[in-house]
């Protein structure tokens, strides 16, 4: 058997295991440990970038396959715009690369591509690619795909209190109506249901100002790989292990237990 048939045998029996009525509806994912892999093979940091493409493409495969409705991955944080010039300008280059590519893809397999973040910060021609992907794709209704690019959670929250204020001062909305679901209407990820389960590779353990608000019930969980050895049968053991824990959302384990009976 080759490697590729045996994995795929792999992944197969992983998927036989989980439980179809228990799939996340959202998975967040921070994609990181990109360099380091690079770093580890004496490879220049980009070339882990162009590696973690790869995994990519693998998560968006499985996920699309499994049925998960929502998937939303780190791609660019507003604190990345720091990086040594070099490697910030080839990361928006395989960005635009990336989107061109999978434009057919998402268009075959029905997944609409959305994207949250400053998108005005990025290079013109990445605006426009990611404009074009938006506009083809906003019929397909399979699993919605979200980029976050130049994203950063505070930005995101500050800009909501902002349109807030700014619909409170013009008499849109009253101040008694502002409550959590109108301040989620706020957020970049309108319309998007809550991530039920985030992923974060590379051993950090830590948000890196992702979603802050959005994560607040949401299942964490970390993994030592770096992002180009995520493999589809490591987000199937993700998925595994979120099915094993019990959500309580404050309330105790004999309540749901009851619950589940009714
Ligand atoms: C994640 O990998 C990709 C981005 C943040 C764009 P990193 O580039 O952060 O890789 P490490 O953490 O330095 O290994
Ligand atoms: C988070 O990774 C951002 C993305 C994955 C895009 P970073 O590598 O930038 O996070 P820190 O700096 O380790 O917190
Ligand atoms: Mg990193």
């Amino acid at each position: 058997m080759t490697k590729a048939e045996s994995s795929h045998l792999a992944s197969q029996k992983l998927i036989d295991q989980l439980d179809q009525e228990r799939l996340p509806q959202h998975i967040a994912i921070i994609m990181d440990g990109n360099g380091r892999w690079a770093q580890k093979r004496f490879l220049p940091r980009v070339a882990g970038h162009r590696a973690g493409i790869k995994s990519v493409e693998a998560a968006v495969t499985i996920c699309r396959k499994i049925g998960i409705r929502a998937l939303t991955l780190y791609s660019f944080s507003i604190e990345n715009w720091n990086r040594p010039k070099a490697e910030v300008d080839t990361l928006m280059q395989l960005l635009e690369e990336y989107i061109h590519k999978e434009l057919a893809r998402m268009k075959r397999e029905n997944i609409r591509c959305n994207v949250i973040g400053r998108l005005e910060d990025l290079p013109v021609s990445v605006q426009k690619a990611v404009e074009k992907v938006i506009r083809e794709t906003r019929d397909n209704e399979a699993m919605v795909l979200t980029l976050a690019l130049s994203y950063g959670s505070r930005t995101e929250i500050t800009q909501a209190v902002k349109g807030i204020c700014q619909d409170l001062l013009k008499g849109n909305i009253a101040l008694e109506e502002i409550d959590e679901d109108l301040f989620g209407q706020y957020l970049n990820t309108s319309g998007l249901p809550e991530p039920d389960l985030l992923i974060r590779t590379s051993g950090e353990f830590r948000i890196s100002n992702f979603l802050l608000w959005q994560i607040a019930y949401t299942e964490l969980y970390f993994t030592r790989k770096l992002w180009p050895d995520f493999q589809e049968n490591d987000l199937l053991l993700a998925l595994l292990d979120y099915q094993k824990r019990e959500r309580r959302f404050g309330l105790t384990g004999q309540q749901l237990a009851s619950r589940e009976i009714r």
